[in-house]
């Protein structure tokens, strides 16, 4: 029977010996590649979103967010630790709870990082043609440039293909056959023009954060802050893919939980800060309602409506209007260049994210087709590249088309389920391992 099996931990191990991938990447590297798949368009596009759906009160979202991927990294950390191979908690769930599991697991990580990625690479394109549409007030000597929408969006939007998004999905893709310390070292400088850019943002608006602001501070009462959460939570997605480079790493069982934890800690106290800076700007945080007083949803028309009402009135766009909330508030702070200088960062750095997404995406893939659950063909390694090519070139042709025709909104919320089912099993087989197998050397102990 093929689906009944379980792969014993020492089976998995010696066969990441015999085929095994290249070990390159050091603590710092894998604490990179956490931030580089962690900042993105979660805290960049989706925090006018929770501002929406929580007020002030979306700080305690970040919180309770970060807390939910807090204990499900200290989990990854003692399996990544233990079994430092690539597959994440696909292999975890292989080895602890076997194989029609771990074949779910493969399938949800492939929601989490395939379409994670194409997520973030409309997110991207979002800002991409935005960008190109002001030109002139970036670089006074270039015009502006307007793509057609039929370009620019896909169909559910009223376009036909999202351009953009499918380049920047093939680039990616072509990195990622070139080689994993080559995209580890671009991956370094974009994560490096992000933190300049939350750090801008962060020394700019705290300061002057006016504390009246803050209250209301739950005027959504905890539902709000609840429902905030669940979106915001796309704002961590990515940290685990640190785990499926362990066998890219050097002395794994150290410098895996260092990256995971690392990447989550840093990610998580700048969230914090660009999330108190917003709410004490000018802008404040509090969510639009409609005339009556009702809240209106993120998204929705009617919203839309309101925003365009407010705006027309005179008014300041509110933040849960903003398409691109940290550059409109530092405009609205009077730092128009610091805002768009922000902007640019997002369109510049935003790749990397779907880099390390696609990277995790590919090493899963790579797993599953080693052991059998996929085509054989799809594990091999490039001769000279080193880089499972063949799985690379059938992720990128996955996300690119995803990202080509379906909205962001969308793919956020499948890569948001995919992902909390991985963080599930993950944590049941740290349970069932301290039980079935309580001998074995854990170099690294979940409390
Ligand atoms: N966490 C990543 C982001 O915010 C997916 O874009």
């Amino acid at each position: 029977m093929i689906f009944g099996r379980v792969k014993p931990l020492d089976a998995i191990l010696a066969t990441a010996e015999k085929r095994g991938l290249h070990r390159s990447l050091g603590a710092f590297q894998l604490t990179m590649l956490g931030i580089g798949a962690v900042i993105g368009t979660g805290i960049f596009v989706l925090t006018s979103e929770a501002a929406q759906k929580a007020g002030p009160g979306m700080m305690l979202s970040f919180v309770i967010a970060g807390f939910v991927c807090a204990v499900a990294a200290l989990c990854y950390s003692e399996l990544a630790s233990m079994v430092p191979v690539a597959g994440s908690a696909y292999t975890y769930t292989y080895a602890v709870i076997g194989e029609p599991l771990a074949w779910m697991v493969g399938w949800a990580l492939i929601l989490e990082y395939a379409l994670g990625a194409s997520a973030v690479a409309v997110g991207w394109s979002g800002y991409f043609v935005g960008l190109l549409a002001h030109l002139s007030s970036f670089v006074p000597f270039l015009p502006d440039i307007a793509i057609p929408q039929w370009l620019a969006v896909g169909p559910s939007q009223g376009g036909l293909i999202n351009l953009p998004a499918v380049v920047v999905s093939m680039l990616v893709t072509w990195l990622l056959v070139l080689g994993t310390s080559e995209s580890a070292k671009v991956n370094a400088i974009l994560v490096g023009v992000k933190i300049l850019a939350l750090t801008l943002f962060i020394a700019i608006t705290l300061p002057a954060a006016n504390g009246a602001n803050f209250t209301p501070f739950m005027p959504t009462h905890l539902s709000g802050v609840a429902g905030a959460a669940a979106s915001i939570f796309f704002a961590y997605v990515g940290f685990d893919a640190v785990s499926t480079a362990a066998e890219e790493t050097k002395n794994p069982q150290r410098n895996v939980p260092i990256g995971l934890i690392a990447s989550l800690g840093i990610c998580t106290i700048f969230y914090l800060l660009v999330a108190a800076g917003a709410i004490g700007s000018p802008l404040g945080a509090q969510p639009v309602m409609d005339a009556a007083g009702r809240l209106l949803d993120p998204g929705t028309p009617e919203l839309a409506a309101r925003c365009q009402q407010i705006i027309a009135g005179g008014a300041l766009e509110p933040l849960s209007c903003s398409k691109e909330a940290l550059a409109h508030i530092l405009r609205v702070f009077g730092w128009p260049i610091a805002g768009n200088f922000l902007a640019a960062a997002a369109i510049i750095a935003l790749p990397s994210v779907v880099l390390m997404m696609m990277f995790g995406q590919t090493r899963v893939f790579f797993t599953m087709a080693r052991d059998g659950l996929l085509p054989a063909r799809f594990a091999a390694v490039h001769p000279k590249f080193h880089t499972p090519h063949v799985i690379t070139i059938v992720t990128g042709v996955v996300v690119t088309i995803a990202a080509a025709f379906a909205p962001v909104g969308q793919l956020a919320n499948y890569s948001n389920s995919g992902t909390l089912f991985a963080f599930a099993m993950v944590s049941i087989a740290v349970l069932v391992l301290r039980r079935t197998d309580p001998s074995r050397k854990r170099p690294f102990r979940t409390p």
